[in-house]
Parts: C-alpha cells; sequence; structure tokens
C-alpha cells in the first residue's frame, strides 16, 4: 500500500474574537491507499477540522499536507476544488443535501460539478450509484420525503459515484438508529474492501471503530498515542 496522504506537523488555529483556539496543534500523520481509518477523540479534540484538512476544504495555519504525494499545502483555490470534485467524496452527520433537488437529481448535480461526463453520462452513473444504496425505488424523492436513513444512503451514493480515492465521514451514522447504521457501515465496507476506496471516518461508534482496519485517537490537536 502506498500513501495518500502526508500530514507533517499541521496546526490549524481558529481566531474567536481575539482569542486563538488551536483545532489542530502539531500533527502528523500517513494514510494509506485503501486504508479504512477510524478517527475517534472527545468532543473538541479536532475530528472535524482534521477532516476538513484533509478533504482539502481548510488549509492548515501551519504545517504541510501532502496529497498522492504532491504537496497542496499552497496550492491556490481553483485547484483545491478540482482535486476535492475528482478525487474526494464526502460524507456529513447533517446528509447536506440540496432540498430542491430528488435524490437522483442530487447525486447527478456532484457529477456536473465535475464536468467530465455528458448528461447521458452523469444520468447513467447516478442510477448505478442510487441502486447501489439501495434507493432505486426512492429515487424520485427529494430529501424531506425521505427518512434519515435514507437521506444518508443519498449522501454516500453521491460521494460514491465519483469513484473518488477517499471518502471522508464526520459522524455518518450519529443520526440514525443502530439497525440503519448498521447499513450504512456495510455499505462503507463493501466500498473499502471491494473498490479499494480509502475511508477516513470520525466517530463515536464503536461499531465502526470495531469494524476499521485502523484507530487513530487525536486528543486536544494532536495524535494520542496513549
Ligand atoms: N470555525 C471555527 N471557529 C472557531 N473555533 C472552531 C471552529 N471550528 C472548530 N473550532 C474549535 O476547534 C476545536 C476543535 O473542533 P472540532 O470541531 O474539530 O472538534 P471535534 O473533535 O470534531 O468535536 P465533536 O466530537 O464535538 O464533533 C474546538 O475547540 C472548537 O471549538
Ligand atoms: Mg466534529
Amino acid at each position: 500500500m502506498s500513501d495518500i496522504y502526508h500530514l507533517d506537523n499541521v496546526t490549524k488555529t481558529y481566531m474567536v474574537g481575539k482569542v486563538p483556539v488551536d483545532a489542530l496543534a502539531g500533527l502528523t500523520l500517513t494514510i494509506r491507499k485503501g486504508e479504512f481509518a477510524a478517527l475517534q477523540g472527545p468532543s473538541g479534540s479536532g475530528k472535524s477540522t482534521l477532516l476538513n484538512v484533509v478533504g482539502l476544504i481548510e488549509k492548515p495555519t501551519t504545517g504541510s499536507v501532502q496529497f498522492r504525494g504532491q504537496d497542496v499545502t499552497q496550492a491556490n483555490e481553483g485547484r483545491l476544488t478540482d482535486l476535492r470534485q475528482e478525487c474526494i467524496g464526502f460524507i456529513f452527520q447533517n446528509f447536506n443535501l440540496i432540498p430542491v433537488l430528488s435524490a437522483l437529481e442530487n447525486v447527478e448535480y456532484t457529477l456536473y460539478l465535475e464536468q467530465r461526463y455528458t448528461q447521458a453520462e452523469v444520468r447513467e452513473r447516478a442510477k448505478v450509484a442510487i441502486k447501489s444504496v439501495g434507493l432505486e425505488r426512492f429515487a424520485a424523492h427529494r430529501p424531506a420525503e425521505l427518512s434519515g436513513g435514507q437521506r444518508q444512503r443519498v449522501a454516500i451514493a453521491r460521494a460514491l459515484v465519483k469513484d473518488p480515492q477517499i471518502i471522508i465521514a464526520d459522524e455518518p451514522t450519529a443520526n440514525l438508529d443502530s439497525k440503519t447504521a448498521s447499513q450504512i457501515l456495510d455499505l462503507m465496507k463493501h466500498l473499502n474492501s471491494e473498490l479499494h476506496t480509502t475511508i477516513l471516518v470520525a466517530t463515536h461508534d464503536q461499531a465502526i471503530a470495531d469494524m476499521a482496519g485502523r484507530i487513530i485517537k487525536i486528543k486536544d490537536g494532536r495524535i494520542d498515542e496513549g
């Protein structure tokens, strides 16, 4: 397995008024291709901040981020947007679906942004993704017409339709009952084992941690060695 990410001594400091808050405080981490890693740590320890840095949504205050062997720390916004759209799938706790679009259209939309496929290809790929999460009967439903678990499955379809190199998930099962959560887990496990998608998931859910090949503990913005 080769490395997909290397973060070196990353800090992220937010200013809250005049008070600096160190969300990440010198964090060094390597993530290998194909790995299924669970990120655990107390509330406020920096998990979501780390996911945003790995997802190229936030730039570190200091330190460096290498993605696929390239230093992206100083990359401009356009380049970061391209990398995000081509390579990274996000799954959020609150799903982040577009309310006026149907399930299928939500999945299509992310491919339109990428501008890589024709309209017919977009539709076909989105249909396959919706089917793979077991939602073909609900393709025309808007998010408000779906259950929480179904919404999360739309979010997963949206993440996987791009065939991303990494899926980053922030508490993906936090709003779901245990049965639905376990279906979502099975889906993620399938993506990892069949498609070799790298998965990094922040979670308080012990079932996810038990399933992950690696547990990364974080405390006060640093790797907790233990
Ligand atoms: N945009 C922001 N502005 C100011 N402070 C922030 C911001 N985002 C995060 N923080 C602070 O950074 C620290 C880390 O927050 P983060 O959201 O990464 O924690 P977390 O581990 O994801 O917590 P939780 O388990 O509650 O989701 C916290 O002290 C938080 O208050
Ligand atoms: Mg968080």
